[in-house]
C-alpha cells in the first residue's frame, strides 16, 4: 500500500525507485531515502544512511504513530516523519519541492582542520538558524547537539562516559549520539542535529 503511494508519487516527481541502497550517488541528482519506521534499528538506520548518503533526504512513516517513536526518528535524523497513509501526499510535496534536500538546507559551522584529531567536546557556537549548538567527537564521529535542556547550559564542560555526557551544572545526563535523557533533573531529551565533512568542512543538518 505504502509502496504504491511512493511509486506513484516518484513517478509524478520524474524520481526513479530503487528498492535497494545505490552503491554511489552517481547518477542520481537527488536522492530520497523512504523507510518504514518500526522499531529502534530503523531508527539507528537512519543514522548511518545520513552517514553514507549526506546529501539524502530521509522520509521515515510508522504505521502506527507513536508519540516516542515519531520523536526519537526526528531527533535520529529523518528530515521528515510521517503516518503510513500520509506518505504518498508527504512524498510528493517533497518531491516536487526543490528546496528540501538536506543539502541544500545544511549549513558549514567550522573547517575539518579546525577539529583535526581532537575528541569529546569540540566548540560551542551560536548559530542564527539553530541557536547555540556544540560539536563533539564521539566514538569516531563529529556529532552536533543543543544545550543542555534543562537550563541551557553549554555541556562543554561535562564528563563524559562513552558516548554518554554529564551536565556540569545539575547532573543530568544525555546520549550524545541519540539525544536520549538517561537521568535528570532535566525533563527533556538532547537536541540532535545531523553532520557530516565534505570538502574540507563540517556541515550540520538543522531539523525540520
Ligand atoms: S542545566 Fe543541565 S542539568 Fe541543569
Amino acid at each position: 500500500m505504502a509502496l504504491r503511494a511512493i511509486s506513484r508519487a516518484a513517478q509524478e516527481a520524474g524520481f526513479v525507485i530503487a528498492t535497494e541502497a545505490p552503491s554511489s550517488l552517481a547518477p542520481f541528482t537527488r536522492l530520497v531515502i523512504v523507510a518504514e519506521v518500526v522499531n529502534q534499528d530503523d531508527i539507528l538506520a537512519a543514522r548511518s544512511w545520513k552517514d553514507e548518503f549526506p546529501s539524502a533526504y530521509l522520509v521515515g512513516f510508522l504505521e502506527m504513530p507513536k508519540q516516542s517513536l515519531w520523536l526519537a526518528a526526528e531527533r535520529a535524523g529523518f528530515d521528515l516523519v510521517c503516518s503510513r497513509g500520509s506518505v504518498g501526499p508527504a512524498l510528493r510535496k517533497v518531491l516536487g519541492d526543490d528546496t528540501l534536500t538536506s543539502t541544500d538546507r545544511a549549513i558549514a559551522v567550522c573547517n575539518s582542520a579546525d577539529i583535526a584529531g581532537r575528541l569529546g567536546h569540540l566548540m560551542d557556537l551560536e548559530l542564527e538558524s539553530l541557536g547555540a549548538i556544540s560539536l563533539w567527537r564521539v566514538e569516531g564521529r563529529v556529532l552536533c547537539t543543543g544545550r543542555c535542556p534543562h537550563q541551557r547550559v553549554s555541556l562543554a564542560s561535562g564528563e563524559i562516559d562513552g558516548s554518554v555526557v554529564t551536565c556540569p551544572a545539575h547532573g543530568s545526563r544525555f546520549d550524545l549520539i541519540s539525544g536520549e535523557r538517561m537521568r535528570g533533573p532535566s525533563d527533556f531529551d538532547l537536541a540532535c542535529y545531523g553532520t557530516y565533512e565534505e570538502n574540507g568542512r563540517v556541515w550540520v543538518l538543522p531539523k525540520r
